[in-house]
């Protein structure tokens, strides 16, 4: 195993988890990921040590993405690398549902009935993934690394790329589309904060944060490039990579000058903050989240 090497301080590899079969030294096991990752050919102990750290995200224990104690976003790039190694460790093989097959590496989850998540069929979730108690997942996919709050609605199509990080008693409409990361390894996962709505066909990408309480509505395509402009004060303020706590978002073009002629390219408009209307819109509606209630 590698020895101790001097991690990030990352308020998540600072603690040590206790499991139901050992504590684990998150520092520790960081730096063992970010040795064997250096590695061409991974040894047994290799191997386990990467299962045990996807065992830790299946299970909510670790996160690829937190806020640090500056309520800053901190992505723990060793975890990236322990989903990047676990596609090494996996062989490819027929996977059963019902009389569906599938040929992958990377199992789903299992879900009981007593599973605190409520999963409409065909929801699939991958294991390495993580939801919390209290989330419904409507017809989705959910990849390796993403985790999904307390609460939350992934409604139907709704793509969760691999480690992005949805709050708690979010709404992510049909057909939204949440970008994965797993390459290259420095890429900041796509965030989401509690309480925001996420309308139809949303497409947030390449790391894009959206603070507690936004609303992007139906439509809105957010890249790291795209501008976001508060029209809401008498003069615009330009934005990139992030949409304010509670604002309301909506989709817009503008003008931009290229050789060939000017063009109007895509934007995102901030018309305000979130207001009573909105919240009537975007209302969630708790019959759809109670559990044993058939709607
Ligand atoms: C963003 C949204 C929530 C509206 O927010 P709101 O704060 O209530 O905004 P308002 O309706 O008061 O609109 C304010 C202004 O912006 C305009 N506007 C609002 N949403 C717009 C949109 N999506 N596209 C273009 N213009 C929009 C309105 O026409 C209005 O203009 P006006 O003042 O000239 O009349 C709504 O447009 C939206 O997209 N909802 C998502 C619906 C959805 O996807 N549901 C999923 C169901 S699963």
């Amino acid at each position: 195993m590698a020895k101790k090497t001097k991690v990030a301080t990352q308020s998540l590899i600072k603690r040590k988890i206790k499991n139901s079969e050992s504590h684990i030294n998150l520092v520790s096991l960081a730096a063992d990921i970010n040795h064997i990752f250096t590695q061409n050919k991974l040894s047994a102990a290799d191997q386990t040590r990467v299962k045990k750290t996807i065992q830790l995200l299946d299970l909510g224990q670790i996160r690829v993405a937190e806020k640090n104690a500056d309520q800053v976003w901190q992505t723990n790039e060793w975890i990236k690398k322990a989903i990047l190694l676990y596609f090494r460790t996996q062989e490819m093989k027929v996977i059963h549902a019902g009389d569906l097959q599938f040929f992958d590496k990377i199992p789903t989850k299992k879900w009981a009935k007593d599973s605190k998540v409520r999963v409409v069929p065909h929801a699939i979730a991958r294991y390495g993934s993580h939801i919390e108690n209290g989330a419904v997942l409507m017809p989705s996919y959910i990849n390796i690394g993403a985790r999904v709050g307390e609460g939350t609605m992934i409604d139907t199509w709704t793509t969760v790329g691999s480690c992005a990080q949805v709050g708690a008693h979010c709404h992510i409409s049909g057909g939204v589309g949440l970008g994965g990361v797993l390459e290259p390894l420095q890429a900041t996962p796509v965030i989401v904060e509690d309480y925001a709505f996420l309308g139809s066909r949303v497409i947030v990408v390449e790391g894009v944060i959206v603070r507690e309480g936004a609303v992007l509505g139906a439509g809105v395509t957010l890249t790291s490039s795209t501008k976001i402009i508060d029209v809401s004060e008498s003069q615009p303020r330009e934005l990139k990579g992030e949409i304010p706590k509670n604002s309301v978002v909506i989709p817009g073009s503008q003008f931009k000058k290229f050789p060939a002629g000017e063009y109007a390219v895509n934007c995102a408009l901030i018309i305000g903050k979130r207001k009573e209307s909105t919240d009537k819109k975007t209302s969630l509606n708790a019959t759809l989240r109670e559990f044993n209630i058939s709607v």
